[in-house]
């Protein structure tokens, strides 16, 4: 989705601008622009932007194109199509404005019609300009205020940044359900939808909280709400590795992400299993014995990937806690609106914590007063700080837009759940300390499969190939179909579809030819026998086969009659199944789009954070 970058302080702005859109191309965008004020007093900022890549901006900037206050923004087209007039920043008609916008204003037409019939001219077909008019048109003295007065006319979601010929020494920046980021370095200070975009600069931040406004000078920054009341938002240092958001000696952000499983998951579970009471320990949660006891079902959310995790952990918390517990698209849950249970347990899941279907649905359950616990990984983002309480992934930056490692570390928070869940009720101790060897060895078994990675290039070579694929599992070998599917159409973009195996015969079937490859999912679990038979019937209409499965299982000759490729992966208790079989699936998507050439990292028409409805 569309990214912010601003900066102000002792620097030329352009060269640092150009750094963060840079960085923040794994969002997704389709144009890109900039806006420097001059040096010169009273200059009007001068403004370059252009449909395509933050590469073919730098080429247009002209070799002169000083000022020390700028903005930057790369977008993603909702209003208008990917063109050098549509893409930002965007400016009034006297020309000292220039405004970058992440969001989606609702009342634009309303407002453009408006402003049309007072005589504006407008350039461009995008929601964003309707606010530089607004904000040109103000008679009020301040920067802050013409701002204030401009977003008092407009409804809808909105990160933005602002630059004034009349006030150069000033970025001004707002934020309501798109989200901000003010970064506090020597003498300079910048501002960033996203922290990847700041690390290079500063790990000293501030949130710009939802509704609140912000001054930025070289010298420091200021927030307030939109009446311009003070608010006491404050920057807080980071501990973070500014070489994390780097893709060091991998081909890709996709590639590294996979191969960093191992270390993100001993990150996850650090200090977090309880051995002695064969339990883990979830402070974040904020509940206590009693108030896990009472919860009486649990509703996972999230979207994409995040929905099939939930999937995942709704099968694990029914294993282990014997609690009713069930996923949903948190991008169709608020619309039937939902009725929400005092005795639910909501849990929020995502890797951004910025998308904006799970953070409207966490206010949802929210305001009609439904207790939600958030599995995150951003720290600090909008559905962390909407939640109640939540478990942080650790997973470290995830920068590629097709989700790995935060998904696995999802899982590992689903089974800590799933476990502390369990253990204020039925499940033995022994039982529990079963799951913490369990999830103990995982880290190391993930490394496994990783170290089977040379071995699996061929088979995604013959994958890439086929224009139509299917991915069959059962119970818990059913959601993680549905992300190997998802994977694989993501980054290669072949058509591929999940199926429970149980559904193939209720019509899937059909499809089934030597052209359709079908990937099974066939864990050593009380289901294999079935899993075996209908492995049989997709032979017998001559469907190649890749199976995922478990050592010893016995796939009844299959491999001697059919095109079958087998892939092991090494066994763990069986409720953890889905953590190890995920990985394979993973790295047979991200060989295949190479094999065709394509961009793992930024696959067309994908955002990683999706911030708009
Ligand atoms: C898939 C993928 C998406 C995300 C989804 C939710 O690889 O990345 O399906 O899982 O957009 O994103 P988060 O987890 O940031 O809420």
């Amino acid at each position: 989705m569309c990214g912010i970058v601003g900066s102000i302080g002792t620097q030329q702005a352009a060269p640092l601008l150009l750094e963060g859109l840079a960085r923040l191309e794994h969002r997704g965008y389709d144009s890109a622009g900039v806006a420097v004020l001059p040096p010169t007093a009273g200059s009007s900022p001068r403004i370059v932007k252009r449909a395509g890549r933050v590469r073919d901006l730098a080429d247009a900037l002209p070799k002169r194109f000083a000022g020390k206050v700028g903005i930057g923004h790369t977008r993603w087209a909702t209003h208008g199509p990917a063109t050098d007039a549509n893409a930002h920043p965007h400016t009034d008609e006297t020309g000292k404005v220039a405004v970058v916008h992440n969001g989606i204003i609702d009342n634009a037409a309303g407002l453009r019609a408006g402003l049309v019939d007072a005589g504006v001219e407008f350039t461009s077909d995008t929601d964003t300009e309707v606010l530089a008019h607004l904000i040109g048109r103000s008679g009020a003295d301040t920067l802050e205020a013409k701002v204030a007065e401009a977003l008092s006319a407009v409804e809808g979601t909105y990160g933005i940044a602002v630059l004034h010929a009349d006030f150069p020494d000033r970025i001004v920046v707002a934020r309501n359900g798109s989200p901000l980021i003010i970064g506090v370095g020597d003498k300079e200070m910048h501002v960033a939808s996203d922290l990847a975009a700041l690390v290079r600069y500063t790990t000293t931040v501030a949130h710009l909280e939802e509704g609140e406004m912000a001054t930025l000078t070289a010298g420091g920054f200021a927030t307030y709400r939109q009446d311009l009341t003070a608010t006491a938002t404050r920057s807080t240092h980071l501990d973070i590795d500014a070489d994390a958001f780097d893709a060091g000696d991998c081909d890709s952000y996709m590639l590294k992400e996979i191969l960093e499983q191992p270390a993100a998951c001993e990150r996850m579970l650090s200090g977090r299993l309880d051995d002695r009471f064969g339990t883990a320990h979830l402070g974040g949660l904020g509940l206590d014995a009693r108030e896990i006891r009472a919860v009486r079902r649990v509703k996972l959310l999230g979207c994409g990937s995040a929905h099939y995790v939930g999937q995942m952990g709704a099968t694990l918390i029914e294993e282990l806690a014997r609690i009713p517990a069930d996923a949903e698209a948190a991008s169709e849950f608020r619309y039937r609106n939902p009725v929400i249970e005092p005795d639910t347990l909501y849990v929020a899941i995502s890797q951004s914590g910025e998308t904006v279907d799970t953070l409207l649905a966490v206010q949802e359950v929210r305001r009609k007063g439904g207790r939600v616990v958030g599995l995150v990984n951003v720290v600090g983002s909008a559905i962390a700080r909407e939640c109640d309480g939540g478990i942080y992934l650790h997973a470290g930056p995830e920068v590629a837009v097709a989700s790995t490692k935060a998904l696995t570390t999802m899982f590992l928070g689903c089974a800590l759940l799933a476990l502390q869940l369990g253990r204020v009720r039925d499940l033995s101790v022994a039982d529990g300390r079963r799951l913490i060897t369990a999830l103990q060895a995982l880290p190391a078994q993930i490394q496994q499969v990783l170290d089977q990675e040379k071995e699996l290039i061929p088979l995604a070579q013959r994958l890439a190939e086929a224009e139509s694929l299917f991915f069959v599992g059962r119970v818990r070998g059913y959601p993680v179909a549905r992300e190997g599917a998802q994977k694989f159409k993501e980054i290669s973009y072949r058509h591929a579809e999940a199926y429970q195996t149980s559904e193939l015969k209720h019509g899937p079937l059909a499809l089934i030819s030597p052209a359709v490859p079908t990937i099974a999912i066939v864990p050593h679990d009380e289901l294999v026998d079935r899993n075996v038979g209908a492995l049989h019937e997709i032979a017998a209409r001559g469907g190649p086969l890749v199976v995922l499965t478990h050592p010893g299982v016995d796939l009844g000759g299959l491999e001697a009659e059919a095109d079958v490729a087998r892939i092991d992966v090494p066994r763990t208790e069986r409720e953890l199944d889905p953590a190890l079989l995920t990985i394979p699936l993973q790295l047979l998507a991200y060989h295949a789009a190479t094999h065709l050439g394509l961009d793992v990292d930024k696959p067309r028409n994908l955002a990683k954070s999706v911030t708009v409805e």
